[in-house]
């Protein structure tokens, strides 16, 4: 490893909260509004990227975002975010939620993948820290977010394009 280039390990920025679903959090189905979930996760993901960069950041883009499963009040949330992985300002943040049955067995209910991008003091893209993957589960990760950046980049392009 180099000495001037700063290297995180995946669990140096992993993240997790918990919520208990209020009335105030239901839509008029009576379920967990999708608004209130996607600013808790996206709050999650910014936490996440803040603790590997060190630094602030900004949402760019969010992929996949699947809701699997309802979620009802007084049920505890709970959210979890990890770095997948990273280019030169730009990080992926894997974001799952479960809702937690008092035996504590844990159903997951929503995924999605953030791309975060570090900002320095003028509000421009910085550079992050490079990501040391300990586990198989965080090489293949990597792998996955490899894929997905190169998705990414097409879309971008598409969207520029307007198609
Ligand atoms: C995200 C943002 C900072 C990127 O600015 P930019 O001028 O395109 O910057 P760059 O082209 O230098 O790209 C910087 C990084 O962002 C990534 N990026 C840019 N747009 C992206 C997108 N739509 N999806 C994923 N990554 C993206 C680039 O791939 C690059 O990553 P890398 O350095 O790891 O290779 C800028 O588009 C922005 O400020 N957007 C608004 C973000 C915001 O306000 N979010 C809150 C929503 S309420």
């Amino acid at each position: 490893m180099s000495e001037n280039v700063i290297y995180k390990r995946v669990d140096d920025s992993r993240t997790e909260t918990a919520h208990l679903i209020r009335p105030g959090h239901l839509n008029g189905a009576n379920r967990l509004f999708g608004g209130i979930l996607m600013q808790w996760i996206d709050e999650v993901a910014a936490v996440v990227a803040k603790r590997h960069s060190g630094a602030n950041v900004t949402t760019a883009s969010v992929d996949n975002l699947t809701f699997l499963k309802g979620a009802y009040q007084n049920d505890m949330v709970i959210i979890k975010g990890k770095v997948t992985w990273v280019g030169k300002t730009s990080m992926e943040i894997c974001v799952d939620t479960y809702v937690e049955s008092l035996d504590g067995e844990r159903t997951r209910i929503n995924n999605a993948h953030f791309m975060m991008i570090a900002l320095d003091e003028n509000d421009s893209p910085m550079e992050v820290p490079r990501l040391i993957l300990e586990t198989e589960d965080e090489k293949l990760a990597w792998e996955h977010g490899e894929e997905r950046r190169k998705i990414r980049i097409k879309r971008k392009q598409d969207n520029l394009d307007g198609i």
